[in-house]
């Protein structure tokens, strides 16, 4: 093996995809309930998406950001048109995403507040990355472990606690960067309360807001964005995963007012918008939107949390099941990784969220007959002790 060891892999090697549903090289079928952690929305072999990404290798795949790309105009407007923002710029990753806003964000802290040392307050338990800026960002000991020193500028108060936010602003603190539902971290939607009050500090202090839409955005929750269903418009959001459905890509959109802050020569990249993957972006956006899917997500969203909790509340394994759209986190008495080892067995692509939740993040085009199975072979894993002994057992 040529490979850096630094992923636990599976030992099911996938070949082909149809929608929900994928092949392993032996021929056998999984429903695929992690969407390759939140990116294939659209479900794997899309023909819309397959037909434009031909289309354009045959005609055109890399010029850089030296000239023009006018699909990234089309792409940035649809965008904006969605989210209310007014400015985007792509890149190629999550990662890369919140790097720019938190480039963004102290630029803009210096020029506007004459501030000399920018901070930026995240939250505990957050994912925001594996660059060096993000992992700092992040609120996760775990992703920092060893990679010291690391970027200075950064604190991290306890999430849902306002009073910590107020705590930790001073006259540095240029920007506030949070998920409406930490994804990595557990699977836990913001209340409504505590995003209300963050705006508000934020707009009382001139501090920026920003959103890591990389895990919730593009409809998994039901909306565009995430923040929409609090009422709330951030300064900036940070997208990626479900934008390309598989082809990498990352975005960040910005008020029109911050759109001066970057300005020539400022921020860059070689591959960023890159007409392949802004065709695929374009296809996503039109697709979502002909298909009035973030109705359906909404509706498939709410049937399966219900499901879930019939099928499963009773059950001793079972803590807490909650969630947003088809964004589901079930929180176990018990570690989650045989549980995922025995589901894919079972049949089904399922992905952890920490040591004790199940994540399920099912395409937004998954059928009621799909999210039914699933729900069947969850409980079958969850709830029966037998299975999960031989698993533990069997290492
Ligand atoms: C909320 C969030 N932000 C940022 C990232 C980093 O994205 P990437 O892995 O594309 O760099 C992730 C990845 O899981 C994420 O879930």
């Amino acid at each position: 093996m040529s490979l850096f060891p630094n992923y636990i892999k599976y030992d099911v090697s996938f070949v082909k995809g149809e929608g929900a549903v994928l092949w392993d090289e032996a021929g056998k079928t999984y429903l695929d309930f992690g969407s390759g952690i939140g990116v294939t929305n659209l479900g794997h072999h899309h023909p819309a998406l397959t037909h434009a990404l031909i289309q354009q290798i045959h005609q055109l795949w890399h010029v850089s950001n030296l000239f023009p790309i006018s699909l990234q105009e089309e792409v940035a407007s649809l965008l904006c048109r969605h989210s209310g923002l007014g400015a985007a710029f792509f890149c190629n990753s999550g990662a890369e995403a919140n790097e720019a806003a938190i480039k963004l964000a102290r630029k803009w802290a210096k020029e506007e507040k004459k501030v000399l040392e920018p901070e930026i307050i995240t939250f505990e338990g957050s994912f925001h990355g594996r660059t060096l800026a993000t992992l700092t960002a992040t609120g996760q000991e775990k992703v920092k472990t060893g990679f010291g020193p690391l970027p200075a500028g950064f604190i991290t108060v306890p999430f849902e606690n306002i009073d910590a936010v107020k705590q930790a602003t001073n006259p540095q603190t240029a920007a506030i960067l949070l998920e409406m539902v930490k994804g990595e971290g557990g699977v836990y939607p913001a209340s409504y309360s505590f995003v209300q009050e963050l705006a508000n500090w934020c707009e009382k202090n001139n501090i920026l807001l920003i959103v890591d839409e990389v895990q919730t955005g593009i409809g998994r929750t039901g909306e565009w964005f995430s923040f929409q269903h609090y009422g709330i418009w951030p300064d900036v959001i940070t997208l990626a995963k479900g934008l390309g459905n598989g082809f990498p890509i990352g975005a960040m959109l910005a008020k029109e007012a911050l759109k001066p802050v970057f300005r020539p020569g400022t921020h860059g990249t070689t591959f960023g918008g890159n007409p392949l993957a802004m065709t695929v972006a374009k296809t996503v956006l039109t697709e979502i939107e002909n298909n009035n899917l973030l109705h359906d997500v909404k509706e498939k969203g709410r049937y399966f949390l219900e499901s879930l909790k019939e099928e499963l509340s009773d059950s001793e394994a079972v803590i807490a099941i909650r969630g947003l759209g088809l964004m589901i986190g079930i929180q176990l008495s018990k570690p989650v990784a045989p549980i995922i080892k025995q589901l894919l067995k079972q049949g089904i692509v399922t992905l952890p969220a920490g040591e004790n939740v199940l994540r399920l993040l099912p395409p937004l085009v998954v059928t009621y007959e799909q999210l039914n199975q699933a729900v069947h072979l969850i409980k079958e894993a969850v709830c029966e002790p037998t299975q999960l002994t031989i698993i533990q057992n069997g290492g």
